[in-house]
């Protein structure tokens, strides 16, 4: 890995390309961290430049990826999914095979003694700040006992109110908090804002692949779901959603334009801008969902659709599921224009939250280093993320997919078309591997191929080994080997 003097390119070139080759012969491995920069100039007695430049030829070359006061990271070589062939949305309601499978798929999910490396819910008690959390609820039953004696009405404790409407500015919104309702989670607020705006026999607009509950969430409202097509990388198409609305075709619309479920991708700041003023222009409500939007990479966060709402059709939906407590099931709604239908709604839904939860989580953010856990769950899951882009691209068929989220941690891997990952999925169960299916994510057969992974668990050998056996039964299905040709992985002993 040494740059040589009889070698007559410059020496940043000579540099990136010896760290090139460790990266593609696997020495250096996806997702571990590169030599300090200092370091490396000091042992080879080269300048400091010349690591800068080097590295920069690598970051072009998309070796590796800077990340913000951490360093440089070698990127995983996973191809990226393709956009998906232009398709007509066609209006369509859930087979019950759909809804079985939904069904089967989460009580696996719920099931304790498997391995689960698709489930969006962090699986590590380390990513929750359960111990300071602890210290504040019994503090706060201590000083005010009777605070578990009464109701917090809609909308909610006034504290959390502010505290969400104060830590919204991240998000470019400039809410008050009388702006906004407390939710039962982030599901309720959906629920609530679909039932205040649409009538049964409506049709709602959903991203093409998206959240798997959506689909029985619209079905039990009576609604049809009508699928946009979707870039892996880009996000909602928005030419195909302004032709829906021209035509009428859709009373509403669900997006989630930061770190999508299930595809990772966030849109460009200008289109969420576009997607904005076109839901105001044609007067069509725009459930935004936000729920992974604290988890982008990137700091700061890029904005939220909401944030370019100008006349209060846009309704910013979200939880504190992903970050903080999912068994708190706080959640919140800025539902803009229909905040008055909404809060009607709230309250012969489930009526309150917890008070005691609620004045915790308030504490929470305000004093308890909220900042400072979203700073170390960004740079935990970028990292995941690329060490189980790794695995895939070591373990899994030749041909295999997977797209590269800017944020979050849950992904969409593309494995080659004759693979049914629902046969997979059943196969895998066998072992005590859970993963969720690609058919779940659409009302179509256009994702029979796919999975949704996660990366919100510990790279144990425990994990390590589900995903690798996931990639070697995938190899089985499909007929090839695996794509750096490892052999087949066994199971260790001590799992
Ligand atoms: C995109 C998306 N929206 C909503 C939800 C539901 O969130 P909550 O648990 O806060 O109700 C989930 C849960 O995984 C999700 O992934």
């Amino acid at each position: 890995m040494s740059p040589s003097l009889s070698d007559d390119r410059p020496l940043y070139h000579q540099l990136a390309d010896s760290f090139a080759e460790a990266i593609h012969q696997g020495t250096l491995k996806p997702g571990k961290r590169l030599p300090a920069i200092r370091r490396v100039a000091q042992t080879r007695q080269i300048s400091i430049n010349t690591v800068l430049n080097a590295w920069q030829l690598l970051e072009d070359r998309g070796l590796i990826e800077a990340r913000p006061q951490s360093g440089y990271y070698v990127r995983s070589v996973l191809p990226a999914v393709t956009p998906p062939a232009p398709h007509r949305a066609r209006i369509k309601d859930p087979s019950s095979e759909k809804l079985d499978l939904i069904d089967q798929v989460f009580a696996a999910q719920n099931h304790p003694d498997y391995i689960n490396i698709s489930l969006a819910c962090p699986q590590d008690g380390e990513l929750y700040p359960s111990a300071r959390l602890g210290r504040i609820t019994a503090s706060l039953l201590r000083r005010s006992p009777d605070l578990i004696g009464r109701y917090a009405l809609p909308p909610g404790s006034e504290r959390l109110r502010e505290e969400i409407a104060r830590r919204a500015l991240h998000g470019g919104m400039s809410l008050t908090s009388d702006a906004i309702t407390l939710t039962h989670g982030c599901m309720e607020a959906l629920q609530l804002a679909l039932r205040a705006v649409t009538q049964p026999g409506d049709c709602v607009g959903l991203e093409s692949p998206t959240y798997f509950f959506l689909f029985p969430l619209l079905a039990s409202l009576g609604l049809k779901a009508l699928e946009i097509p979707t870039d892996p990388q880009h996000g909602l198409s928005l030419d195909a959603l302004e032709m829906l609305l021209q035509e009428k075709r859709i009373q509403a619309l669900i997006a989630m334009p930061s770190a999508q479920n299930p595809l990772g991708c966030c849109m460009s700041r200008q289109n969420k801008q576009r997607l904005a003023t076109l839901v105001n222009a044609y007067q069509v409500p725009l459930l935004e969902d936000g729920l992974y939007d604290e988890l982008q990479f990137d700091w700061p966060l890029s904005p939220a659709v909401k944030s370019f709402d100008s006349d209060g059709w846009v309704i910013y939906c979200t939880s504190f599921t992903k970050t903080v407590a999912p068994d708190f099931r706080i959640g919140w709604i800025a539902a803009g224009r229909f905040h008055e239908a909404v809060a009607r709604l709230k309250a012969v839904s489930s009526m309150a939250e917890s008070r005691l939860l609620s004045e915790t989580l308030a504490e929470f953010l305000a004093n308890g280093g909220y900042d400072h856990h979203l700073r170390t769950l960004r740079r935990r899951y970028a990292a995941n993320m690329d060490e189980a882009r790794g695995l895939i691209a070591r373990y899994f068929p030749q041909g295999t997919r997977a797209t590269l989220p800017r944020g979050g941690f849950v992904f969409w891997v593309e494995l080659p078309q004759r693979v049914d990952t629902v046969a997979m999925f059943r196969r895998l169960l066998q072992e005590q591997i859970c993963v969720t299916p690609g058919a779940l994510y659409s009302l179509s057969e256009r994702y029979n191929h796919a999975l949704r992974l996660s990366c919100c668990y510990p790279f144990d050998e425990r994990y390590t080994w589900a995903l690798k056996r996931t990639g070697a039964i995938a190899c089985e299905l499909a007929g090839l080997a695996p794509g750096n040709d490892q052999g087949l992985p066994l199971r260790p002993q001590t799992v």
